[in-house]
């Protein structure tokens, strides 16, 4: 049984290398310099730990690893011209560096190959990777498409933050843990255990992202500071605030998301805490990680087996990177 550390090593050893063809280098040499500032490679951990959780590593997950992790750099690429975030991984972002149309089919491309990889799998288990592989992938884009109309709205509910959280992040860590489970020839229980565990840790994960765009230390989260607040976006530390703060809080609040006050970061930054949003949302994120312990506790393996995903879990949701 290996750990995150291990298997993101050999995962890096594996997967870092050129995906592109030369030419038009005007569009593989930004796809290159995204891949190679890195990235956490959680996603493909995931995949290849719920696949040893289950026996020797099946040398089809390093393909499906390696798709799992294009497709998730095609939806950052994208994800960066939609939020218009000129930071990632501490790095100009593409269409920032390059600009937007090169972007634009920068990520298209990557799609692409990320199916590349499925392809070469071993034709029993192509049907049912392939298929979830693509209800992930329409999943994301609906929660992307959430997470934009949620910009232009006043109210979102924390039901429907969850929602939307739930498409255009967790199913992406379900299916990764899904997936692996697939080719290790996991039982219809212990995959369906393994996509619920995904999920709850993926809420917490996203939840995670967005305490950091609020209260991480820029040099270590590698984004713009407060890009989520610039943008109005609907993350649970805004829904919640929104929930708690008095009158004058509240009105203070819809003022600086109405305008665009050059000090709006610091001032939204200041209300959250006072309402003690940075409390509440880490107690919050907590829950779901519980929840998601809850069920890797059942997943029917010997318990040491499961070791390393209940650290991973841990790690995913308390990262301040
Ligand atoms: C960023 O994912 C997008 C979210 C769903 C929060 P990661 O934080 O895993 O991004 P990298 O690959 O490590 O840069
Ligand atoms: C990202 O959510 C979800 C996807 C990329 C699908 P965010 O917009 O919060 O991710 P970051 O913060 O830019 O990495
Ligand atoms: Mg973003
Ligand atoms: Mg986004
Ligand atoms: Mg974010």
């Amino acid at each position: 049984m290996q750990s995150f550390e291990d298997l993101s090593k050999k995962f890096s050893a594996h997967f870092d290398r050129s995906h592109f063809p030369e030419q038009p280098a005007s569009l593989y040499e930004p796809n290159n310099y995204f891949l190679s500032l890195g990235g956490k490679r959680f996603r493909p951990v995931l995949c290849l730990m719920a696949n040893e959780m289950l026996g020797e590593i099946h040398p089809d997950a390093w393909h499906v690893a390696t798709a799992i992790e294009l497709f998730h750099n095609f939806t950052l690429i994208h994800d960066d011209i939609m939020d218009k975030a000129p930071l990632r991984r501490g790095q100009p972002t593409v269409h920032s560096k390059y600009n937007e149309p090169t972007a634009i089919l920068a990520g298209d491309v990557m799609l692409v190959k990320a199916y590349d990889y499925i392809t070469k799998l071993n034709p029993e288990f192509i049907p049912r990777i392939l298929t979830l592989f693509n209800k992930t992938a329409a999943e994301v884009c609906e929660g992307q498409q959430y997470d934009m109309d949620f910009e232009l709205r006043d109210h979102v509910s924390y039901e429907e933050y969850l929602h939307m959280i739930t498409l255009k992040t967790s199913v992406l860590l379900a299916a990764s843990l899904q997936m692996g489970g697939i080719l290790g020839g996991g039982s219809l229980g212990n995959l369906a255990l393994l996509y619920e565990a995904g999920k709850k840790i993926g809420l917490a994960f996203q939840m995670q992202d967005d305490y950091l765009d609020a209260f991480g230390d820029p040099e270590k989260f590698g984004k713009q500071p407060g890009g989520d607040i610039l943008s109005n976006k609907k993350t649970f530390l805004l829904i919640q605030a929104l929930e708690v703060a008095n009158a004058v809080q509240k009105q203070e609040l819809q003022e600086l998301l109405n305008g665009n006050a050059t000090n709006k970061v610091t001032r939204v930054l200041q209300l959250y805490r006072e309402c003690k949003i940075d409390e509440w949302a880490i107690a919050q994120k907590d829950l779901f990680l519980n929840e998601a312990l809850g069920y890797i506790e059942e997943i029917a393996v010997l318990a040491k087996r499961k070791l390393p995903l209940k650290d991973l879990a841990l790690l995913l949701v308390k990262r301040d990177y």
